[in-house]
């Protein structure tokens, strides 16, 4: 993909690899869930690629919502403080929720939006990240479903950005300033 100026991309798990994962993930779900009402949780804008395909790879008649949040303090860092600011269409009632993120880093986010949801009537709340930072993590917070673990390193592409940049990267690349 061209690249704006001064940055380079490098892949990082390429879209053959994120598709073998995505058909593995839903599988399991597809297990897991049977017979149960499952409501796909989409966290706006990261995970709107992977819930697309993810999706598509559960073969349940399942419903998708989506939550945007947004975090107090300095943009480049998590400060755990989060905002709703794109709440449910939905009600929570009698569903088994799982909550489809792109990325868990610090696991702030996650973890705020985690303890929201079980406290919204929910049968059940479990998290599916294509992305884990490990050595990142400052709480922990359960990733029933996980896509790879990745270094601590930035990431763009499937869905992920830099100021906006690169969500529609088939790959996740990591961006190299030159
Ligand atoms: P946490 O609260 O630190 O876990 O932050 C999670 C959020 O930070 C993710 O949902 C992403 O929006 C963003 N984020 C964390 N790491 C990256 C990255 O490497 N690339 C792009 N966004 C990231």
């Amino acid at each position: 993909m061209r690249t704006a100026a001064g940055e380079r991309l490098e892949v990082l798990v390429s879209s053959h690899d994120i598709k073998t994962r995505v058909e593995q993930l839903g599988k399991r779900i597809t297990a897991d869930y049977d017979g149960k009402d499952l409501v796909l949780i989409g966290i706006l804008k990261g995970s709107f690629v992977f819930i697309a395909d993810l999706a598509r790879a559960i073969d349940l008649p399942l419903a998708v919502d989506f939550m945007a949040v947004s975090s107090y303090g300095m943009s480049t860092q998590s400060s755990g403080v989060v905002r709703i600011v794109k709440d449910l269409d939905h009600s929570l009632d009698g569903k088994h929720v799982l909550v489809v993120e792109d990325i868990v880093d610090t696991g702030l986010t996650l973890n705020y939006i985690y303890g929201h949801l079980k406290s919204r009537g929910a049968m059940s709340v479990k998290i599916c990240s294509l992305l884990d930072k490990v050595s990142r993590r400052q709480v922990a917070v359960p990733i029933h479903y996980k896509g790879f673990e990745i270094p601590d390193e930035f990431v763009v592409g499937y869905g992920l950005d830099v100021e906006e940049r690169y969500r529609n990267l088939p790959d996740v690349c990591r961006v190299i300033k030159s």
